[in-house]
């Protein structure tokens, strides 16, 4: 299978998303161009290293490449001050510097968190992104947004840093779990109804055998989601307006987070699927849509077995006005008005500044009322 290149114009900060299955078996040749020591500095989490370091190691090795590499603690709780710190010193210690490259080999936690430390480190290094999550593949490894959390909430701190090349492996999907792919999904599935119904019809028709497994189909669709983000990128890098579209789902998404304390049981993905489910049925309720678009979109949710109703998450969840309150801290509120990101149709988002709160809460009523 061929690779897919999808570049990411931002100027003289632009770079290139390489697509494709053994990408990280020729990881060496690929990222050698981007070195003046042979040498660079990795750092991945303990699954990962388990699964693909090895590979990795061996890739940058034949050709001459010698790598460094830590590992962290999987999962979101290491994207916070700690593994910040401890990153951040041990780059130091391994004597990375300005002109030196360091690859952030992970999902998205790895992606968030190793590019904040670049972003700081010596007021800013390169990093190379090997995604090895689909969330982290289609969504997180490109544009730039890095960040950490703390106890205030998730990606307070953080900075615009752009990688100099993202390396999206689609092999590596093989060994994720099956929940964390779904998850994935969750964006996925975002692009096509943030912008573009063609990809929709296609997932609608593709998706299942895509979650089964089928690499051609995997790899379209890892390819056309970049192409959409790297298309509002490089309109709109720092999200003064156009870029914000990507957050389709995420309000409804982010307080649930909230409400079930980022632990598992909602992921993120997993959220983005319930709350692109919730943005097109306060779509339909504002006459924006016809009830065609939110009743395609949770068939098409629940025949891919991702979640899709409040019903999915287990255990309890705050009634409707607790939700709402959760969304005012939201940190996308702009002038005290909740910000969503609405549809009049599928592949047809637009950002609404000023939605009537009694309405979010009529449709957070009825969802809640069918988990009863
Ligand atoms: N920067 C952005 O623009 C952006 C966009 C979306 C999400 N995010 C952030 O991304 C994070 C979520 O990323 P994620 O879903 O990739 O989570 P993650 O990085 O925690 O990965 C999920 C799990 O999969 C494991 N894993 C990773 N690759 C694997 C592989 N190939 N095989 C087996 N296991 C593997 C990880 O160890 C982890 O346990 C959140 O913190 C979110 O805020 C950032
Ligand atoms: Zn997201």
């Amino acid at each position: 299978m061929t690779t897919d290149l999808v570049p990411v114009a931002l100027g003289t900060r632009s770079y290139e998303v390489r697509i494709g299955a053994g990408l990280i078996a020729r990881a060496g040749a690929e990222i050698a161009p981007l070195l003046r020591r042979k040498r660079v500095a990795v750092i991945t989490d303990d699954t990962v290293a388990s699964h693909h370091l090895m590979t990795l190691a061996e890739a940058l090795d034949s050709q001459g490449i010698a790598m460094v590499a830590l590992s962290i603690p999987p999962g979101e709780s290491s994207k916070g001050w700690e593994q910040y710190a401890r990153c951040s010193e041990w780059l130091l210690e391994q004597k990375i510097e300005r002109r030196d490259v360091v690859v952030a080999f992970g999902g998205g936690v790895v992606g968030d968190l190793v590019g904040f430390a670049c972003a700081t480190l010596r007021r800013g290094v390169r990093f190379v992104q090997i995604p090895t999550t689909l969330l982290a593949q289609v969504d997180s490894s490109v544009g730039g947004k890095t960040g950490i959390n703390t106890t205030q909430g998730k990606n307070l701190i953080g900075a615009f840093h752009q990688p100099s090349l993202v390396l999206a492996d689609i092999g590596v999907l093989n060994t994720l779990e099956p929940r964390d792919f779904l998850a994935g999904y969750g964006e996925v599935v975002k692009y096509g109804l943030l912008g573009d119904a063609a990809f929709f019809d296609w997932l609608e028709v593709n998706g299942p055998a895509m979650a089964a497994g089928d690499m051609g189909l995997r790899q379209y669709a890892v390819k056309r989601s970049v192409e959409m983000k790297a298309g509002i990128v490089s309109r709109d890098e720092t999200e003064e307006g156009e870029r914000a579209l990507l957050n389709l789902g995420h309000t409804f998404c982010h307080a649930l987070e909230k409400a079930t304390g980022y632990s598992s049981r909602l992921l993120h993905g997993e959220g983005v699927a319930i709350g692109c489910a919730l943005a097109f049925e306060l779509s339909q309720r504002m006459g924006l849509c016809s009830q065609e678009a939110p009743s395609r979109v949770r068939a098409h949710l629940k025949a891919m077995g991702t979640k899709v109703d409040l019903a999915d998450i287990p255990g309890d969840l705050p009634d409707a006005a607790g939700l709402l309150a959760l969304m005012g801290q939201d940190k996308k509120v702009v002038d005290g008005k909740l910000r969503f990101i609405l549809a009049r149709g599928i592949g047809q988002a637009f950002v609404a500044d000023d939605v009537p709160g009694d309405l979010v809460t009529a449709v957070l009523t009825d969802a809640l009322r069918v988990r009863s």
